[in-house]
């Protein structure tokens, strides 16, 4: 089963992928994962992404789609994958359609643009396993510190308030209307995206059904 997660930033993608990806056993690619771990090693990639990044702003598509088709070559996508955070464009969705990417069903996470303001301010990030948490809805058992690798949790840099502010603006402009280009195609299908962790992912569950 192919997947693409579609939403806003901070409605919970990244947090319902890895539930996804351990359920049905098929690996998640956030290129927003991959576009931060270029930055950290400072690849040229990286640089040419960092400011970007940092300001909001959407990474060029054709860096985008030279990323991801390297990545799906990997063994782990033969019988599958989760795509999160990609498409974001239109061309990305138009040319991924002419690479024959497979795309079975569009998952969009339905939320308020005021609730993803919430969920983004609160986000604190492990640098070492890139574990999620929410100082307030998925707190850590020790305040600051990882759960799973005890490393200190950090902020995202886009996650300010500015920063957060154009991601929302680029997201109405340039992403949302992949809504429309899916719902053409009959792969998409709508989460409410509100409530607690556990309720989405019994509402994925509902779409995806026992196995994929
Ligand atoms: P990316 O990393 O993809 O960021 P995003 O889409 O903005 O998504 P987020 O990671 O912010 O949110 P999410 O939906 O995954 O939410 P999460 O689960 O963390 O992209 C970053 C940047 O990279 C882009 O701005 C762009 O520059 C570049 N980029 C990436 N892909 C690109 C592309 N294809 N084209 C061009 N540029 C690209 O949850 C958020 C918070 O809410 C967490 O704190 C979490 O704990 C909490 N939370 C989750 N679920 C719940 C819940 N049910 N209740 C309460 N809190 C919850």
């Amino acid at each position: 089963m192919n997947l693409i997660l579609l939403g806003p930033p901070g409605a919970g993608k990244g947090t319902q992928a890895v539930y996804i990806s351990k359920t049905y056993q098929i690996p998640s690619i956030s290129t927003g994962d991959m576009l931060r771990a270029a930055v950290a090693a400072n690849t040229p990639l990286g640089q040419e992404a960092k400011s970007l990044m940092e300001q909001g702003y959407l990474v060029p598509d054709d860096l985008i789609l030279r990323m991801l088709a390297e990545r799906l070559q990997e063994e782990d996508c033969k019988n599958g994958y989760i795509l999160d955070g990609v498409p974001r464009t239109l061309v990305q969705a138009e040319e991924m359609d002419k690479q024959n990417i497979l795309v079975d069903k569009v998952l969009n996470f339905e939320i308020p643009l005021d609730e993803v303001v919430a969920r983004l301010s609160g986000r604190r990030v492990c640098p070492s396993c890139k574990a999620t948490y929410h100082v307030l809805f998925q707190a850590p058992k020790a305040e600051g510190i990882c759960d799973h690798c005890g490393a200190t949790l950090m902020t995202r840099k886009d996650d300010e308030p500015e920063s957060i502010q154009k991601r929302m603006e680029v997201y109405t402009e340039q992403t949302e209307p992949l809504i429309t280009y899916y719902q053409g195609q009959q792969k998409l299908f709508g989460i409410n995206a509100l409530g607690t962790t556990k309720e989405v992912e019994e509402r994925i569950r509902d779409v995806l059904g026992e196995s994929v």
